[in-house]
């Protein structure tokens, strides 16, 4: 089965993962990581006078001559900031000596792991939370996804999410999403048709209308100096029916969807399908009805989202996740320094206004495992031939 950690610092000197239970024979190069690397990197509603060097994976291990061995592949990341000749971060983040006149950060972040962080470990300084719980992470977490992904894209899955909803701007009902996203996902590139589209608006929505309005939501937000979140819609294509359990509790795939998303940072709630909103309908507006042509099963609509009793339909997958605002924001909220537990202001650090069109990649890439370790579990082999004399055609 396919499983990953990432471990390192945002400031410290690399970030590093191990993909893992990926079998032999997948063709897997530094290229096809870096693409969703760097997808991740763009978005509107990124922090003023914010540089960025592009992130790109070495891949370390667990692939010759660009296919993999069925070896742990591991990833390295290094943090070039860190590296720089004036840089002060060897000495903030020194494995080893005293701490020195290193400064310690005592004003926890309301929304922020800070508090909590330092509750749970003892530590006197926020800077050990901040370093692992802060998104930059993420970067890691996509390259070690994008394994996975590689492997779904050669049994022809295909990934692709889009934005719907930022602040108070979005589409107005399930039936508008359909009409502009699903037509875009039958193309034959199947949902990666749906990101690419996506991608060429900055704040990843496929609506040109809506994306402009998105975009003033953003800088009003930015100028009131406040932090918006919103809601994203990622589509499956190419997906066998079979895949998941309605007999196991953990292996119901929506189950794990949803593990998978809600463990993202910021992620507060996953819906498959129309979600939330099939409690407020009648049964025959929610269910999908069942059809047979061209020698399978399929359904006249898809508002379950592809999943009935746990399992894939075979129609796409419809996975819908909402992101909180960020917690970083320029006009302050009230907070208790850890130390002194007088009430204070929040200090304010360089960060994003709105990192959902960002968010999105993250969450295109943590759902690819769980993908690729359903398709293991029925199909799964020691090499990518065997798998796919045992994966079903389409
Ligand atoms: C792609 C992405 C970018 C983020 N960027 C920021 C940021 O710039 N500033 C910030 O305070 N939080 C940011 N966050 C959110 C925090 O990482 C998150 O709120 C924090 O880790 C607390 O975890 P929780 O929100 O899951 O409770 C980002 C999250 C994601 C997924």
């Amino acid at each position: 089965m396919f499983r990953y950690f990432t471990a390192g610092e945002s400031h410290g000197p690399e970030l590093t993962g191990i993909a893992e239970g990926i079998p032999a024979g997948l063709p897997l190069t530094e290229e096809f990581i870096e693409e969703h690397l760097v997808r991740r990197q763009q978005g509107y509603g990124r922090g003023g006078r914010m540089a960025f060097e592009k992130d790109r994976a070495e891949i370390r291990s667990g692939v010759r001559f660009g296919l993999t061995t069925g070896a742990p592949i591991s990833l390295s990341m290094i943090n070039r900031a860190y590296e720089k000749d004036d840089s002060n971060w060897p000495k903030v983040m020194a494995k080893d000596g005293e701490r020195g006149d290193v400064e310690r950060i005592t004003l926890p972040r309301p929304g922020h792991a800070d508090l909590v962080g330092v509750q749970k470990y003892g530590f006197d300084d926020i800077r050990p939370v901040i370093e692992r719980s802060s998104a930059r992470e993420t970067a890691m977490r996509v390259a070690c996804c994008s394994v996975a992904r590689r492997f779904l894209q050669e049994l022809g899955i295909r990934i692709g999410g889009h934005v719907i909803q930022i602040g108070s701007v979005g589409y107005g009902s399930w039936e508008e999403v359909r009409s502009a996203a699903d037509t875009i996902a039958e193309s034959s590139e199947g949902a990666e048709n749906v990101w690419r589209t996506a991608d060429k608006s900055d704040v990843r929505c496929l609506d040109g209308t809506l994306s402009e309005q998105m975009r003033e939501e953003i800088k009003k937000r930015r100028k009131e100096g406040t932090s918006l979140g919103g809601i994203y819609e990622i589509l499956v294509t190419g997906v066998p029916a079979g895949l998941g359990s309605y007999v196991h509790w953990d292996r119901k795939l929506d189950g794990l969807l949803a593990q998978a998303i809600m463990g993202t940072q910021a992620m507060k709630g996953i819906e498959i399908g129309l979600g939330f909103e099939s409690g407020r309908r009648q049964g025959h507006d929610v269910h999908d009805e069942i059809a047979y042509a061209d020698h399978h099963f399929t359904r006249k609509t898809n508002r379950l989202g592809g999943l009935e009793g746990g399992v894939t339909t075979g129609m796409p997958l419809i996975i819908r996740g909402v992101m909180k605002p960020i917690p970083t924001m320029i006009k302050p909220l009230k907070t208790a320094d850890i130390d002194t537990k007088e009430e204070l202001d929040t200090r304010y650090e360089r960060s994003d206004v709105c990192a959902l069109p960002r968010a999105v990649v993250v969450a295109e890439s943590v759902i690819a495992p769980v993908i690729a370790n359903a398709i293991l579990e029925k199909f799964g082999g020691d090499s990518m031939d065997e798998i796919k004399d045992r994966y079903p055609s389409r």
